[in-house]
């Protein structure tokens, strides 16, 4: 069987924070954040607004897009590190909301990776034919956990959600490869503290991802049977423009194959895959039987890839 993207969906806070604005309150400046980072603005959510608001928005999208009803789906994931609260979990909550009735439901937890992680999950279910459609929705709200007072994390970070629905495709399309992986002695690059914030070791995450995005990438496709040559588009974690670069480069594609949105949302974790790739598609970048790569990483040390042949 072969089991693909049937929709894609995503939704970002109306509130733009620059990068001016940061500078009023911690010691930077929007010169640092735009060359170290080529994030120039973020988007924040307000207090009535929570990871599970987001997520159900992108899911909807998503819903939308796959032209399925909510009662369809029968497995709801939630890829996030910022939950609403640790229980009952945003999964549950979606499907109460989506009015998904009887589907299972569950959080997942792989940082920045666990969108990856959340369709690798998903494509288990629907080739054992358990599940027939799965939500898969990537969500954070990290302004929840950031110290913002600590300018090695606030000025890197944005809240958002993203969503797929994962079903069964036609012959030769859907996930092709995946590729899965953590390192765990790494934990203490990236983490959350006791008092609930962010902490950051930003050059040892940095070397990690600069070597580990460009491998999984090269390594799914190889996988798949294909070339780096094939590939007709990269949709990458948006955690930093340079690291972005390196993957790029590494496939050896031009710069217009490859997913940005970076630069106006800055990294939102497991929602940016997700939310970068429903953009991809709605702005026409992602077409019919497009080779396309996946790829993130994330705190846990975590990472994860997938090569996709795009379309139904
Ligand atoms: O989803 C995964 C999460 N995280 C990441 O992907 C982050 C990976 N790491 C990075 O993207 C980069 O390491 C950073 C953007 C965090 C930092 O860039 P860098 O080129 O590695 O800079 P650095 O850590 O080597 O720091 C250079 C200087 C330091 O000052 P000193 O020690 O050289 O005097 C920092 O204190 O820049 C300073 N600095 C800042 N200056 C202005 C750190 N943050 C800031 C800031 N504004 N926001």
């Amino acid at each position: 069987m072969n089991v693909g993207v049937l929709g894609t969906g995503h939704y970002v806070p109306d509130n733009i924070v620059t990068n001016k604005d940061l500078e009023k309150f911690v010691d930077t400046s929007d010169e640092w954040i735009r060359t170290r980072t080529g994030i120039e603005e973020r988007r924040i959510a307000g207090d009535d607004m929570d990871t599970s608001d987001m997520a159900y928005f992108a899911a909807q999208n998503a819903i939308e897009e796959a032209g399925i009803d909510p009662t369809d789906i029968d497995l709801i994931l939630v890829a996030t590190v910022t939950p609403d609260t640790p229980f009952p979990s945003v999964s549950a909550m979606l499907q109460h909301r989506l009015g998904a009735e009887g589907a299972a439901a569950m959080d997942l937890g792989a940082a920045c990776a666990g969108f990856l992680y959340g369709i690798a999950t998903a494509k288990q279910f629907v080739e054992t034919k358990t599940y027939k459609n799965v939500l898969v929705v990537g969500a954070d709200k990290l302004s929840k956990i950031i110290d913002w007072t600590d300018r090695n994390t606030c000025v890197l970070l944005g809240d958002g959600a993203g969503a797929v629905v994962i079903g069964e495709v036609s012959e030769g399309k859907g996930i092709l490869s995946l590729e899965l992986g953590s390192k765990g002695s790494g934990g203490e690059y990236l983490y959350q503290n006791k008092e609930g914030h962010m902490i950051m070791n930003g050059r040892e995450v940095f070397k990690f991802a600069v070597r580990q995005m460009p491998e999984s990438s090269v390594k799914v496709v190889e996988k798949a049977g294909f070339q780096k040559e094939d590939v007709d588009y990269l949709v990458p974690h948006q955690a930093n423009i340079r690291i972005m670069e390196a993957a790029r480069e590494r496939l050896g594609i031009s710069e217009d194959k490859m997913a940005r949105t970076v630069q106006k949302y800055g990294n939102n974790s497991a929602a940016s895959v997700p939310i970068a790739l429903s953009e991809a598609v709605k702005h026409g970048k992602i077409k019919d039987n497009d080779l396309i790569v996946l790829v993130g990483f994330g705190g846990g040390l975590t990472w994860g890839a997938a090569a996709l042949r795009w379309g139904r």
